[in-house]
């Protein structure tokens, strides 16, 4: 059993605590600060990784668990009790995006959240330079002899900074970044920089940086290497331009971005994969102070924190792709049943549970993406294109999207 102190953690803790919370949570029954003793049984284990987002406050975990919770039958008196708020309807209030929402699927709930994060504007999220580092670590000979592209980053941001301060020992032949000018901003044009064997020199662009306009993509045309956290709001239209240009990439999107329509062809059929780092729990953001979210934190010099579960997508060779899943689950009936609507796969809830000598289709939780070695498993594809429905059900009851997978022959 493990307590979770009633204290409010600094933003750079929460991905960390998120993260091996949810194992804690996998492998054994587990009391949080309400110290209520959730059972380890499916139902107690998700109004406990329910309580496990509210605690640390990372929204985007909090909606994913609200939505999983409702959808397999917690009620509204669950949610508020496990929130410490004083009535159901206060729950529902509270999470309102959610309101309504009885029977959002999963699909709608990601469609709704896009739209508002259009609305919003709320795509200036700042990347850390801690993250940029943390992750092109594992690329140690991605960049040599190659020219660099960094499309929505002015030399302000982490990424100029991290590749300005490398650019020797990672040998770059060059470095370009675009900034982009946001509708309605004062400032009446964007800006390129360039660093090559001259030196840096920064000029205006002609446009306001956009990454559909034709001088951008003239840059990207030219580029070795594409590296930036892109708009989110775009996130697929920014990945369709680097497919059509045949680019290697390294860029951030949402945990969501990989199903989505568009990408998750590329995914399913090994032509973009996850990157080494950022594979569970939320990374945190600055974002403007004009950007007025529920899940907002502020840090001692007043900047505005939000934690967005966010994954690394590449199409470059990474460490993580050749690290086989150690399985230590055997294969038993009565504990993997198959779906309803899909027979002939079996749901495996748990990554850690997939068993090491099933030869035939099992159905895994998004997560298993970050853990995938296609020498290890095939994909054969993604609950919401392999039924009609909006997803797999066991026993009548609805399940999170699942990834289809089998054990690869060698
Ligand atoms: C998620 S933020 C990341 C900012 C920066 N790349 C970083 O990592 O700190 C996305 C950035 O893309 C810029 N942006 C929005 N729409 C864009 C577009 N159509 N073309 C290029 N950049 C865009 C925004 O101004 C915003 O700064």
């Amino acid at each position: 059993m493990t307590a979770i102190p009633n204290t409010s953690l600094p933003e750079s803790a929460k991905a960390h605590i998120a993260e091996s919370v949810e194992r804690l949570i996998e492998s054994e029954g587990i009391r949080l600060q309400s110290q209520k003793l959730y059972p380890k049984t499916a139902a107690g284990l998700r109004l406990a990784r329910l309580e496990v987002a509210l605690t640390i406050g990372a929204m985007d975990v909090v909606e994913h668990a609200v939505a999983i919770a409702r959808a397999n039958g917690a009620t509204w008196d669950d949610i508020a009790k496990i929130a410490g708020l004083s009535s159901r309807g206060s729950a529902a209030r509270r999470f309102g995006s959610l309101r309504g929402s009885e029977n959002e699927t999963p699909a709608r709930a990601a469609i709704r959240k896009l739209n508002r994060a259009k609305r919003a504007k709320n795509d200036d999220f700042r990347t850390r330079l801690v993250d940029v580092e943390k992750e092109l670590a594992h690329y140690p000979d991605a960049f040599r002899g190659k020219s660099v592209l960094l499309p929505c980053d002015d030399v302000d941001g982490a990424f100029w900074h991290f590749f300005d301060a490398n650019f020797d020992r990672l040998g770059l032949t060059s470095l370009t970044a675009t900034s982009f000018v946001e509708p309605g901003a004062k400032a009446p044009w964007a800006e390129v920089a360039v660093r090559n064997s001259e030196g840096t020199s920064r000029s205006s662009l002609d446009g306001k940086g956009d990454f559909q306009s034709t001088q951008v993509q003239t840059l990207i045309a030219a580029a070795d290497v594409i590296v930036t956290n892109p708009p989110f709001s775009e996130f697929r239209e920014f990945v369709g331009t680097l497919v059509e240009h045949d680019k290697k990439f390294i860029i951030l999107g949402g945990m969501n971005s990989a199903t989505n329509s568009g990408v998750w062809s590329l995914i399913r059929d090994g032509e973009m994969w996850l990157g080494a780092t950022a594979n569970g729990g939320a990374m945190p953001f600055i974002v403007p102070s004009d950007y007025h979210g529920s899940n907002v934190r502020f840090d001692d010099e007043g900047r505005r924190w939000v934690g967005v579960g966010v994954r690394w997508y590449t199409n470059l060779d990474v460490d993580r792709r050749h690290a086989p899943l150690p399985l230590t689950a055997q294969y038993e009936p009565e504990h993997y049943p198959s779906y309803d609507n899909y027979p002939q796969a079996i749901e495996v809830g748990k990554v850690a549970d997939i068993p090491a000598d099933y030869s035939g289709e099992m159905g895994v939780p998004i997560t298993f993406l970050g853990r995938h070695d296609p020498d290890q498993f095939e994909i054969v594809g993604f609950s919401r294109e392999l039924v009609r429905e909006n997803g797999f059900r066991v026993a009548g009851r609805a399940l999170y999207d699942r990834i289809v997978i089998r054990h690869a022959v060698s």
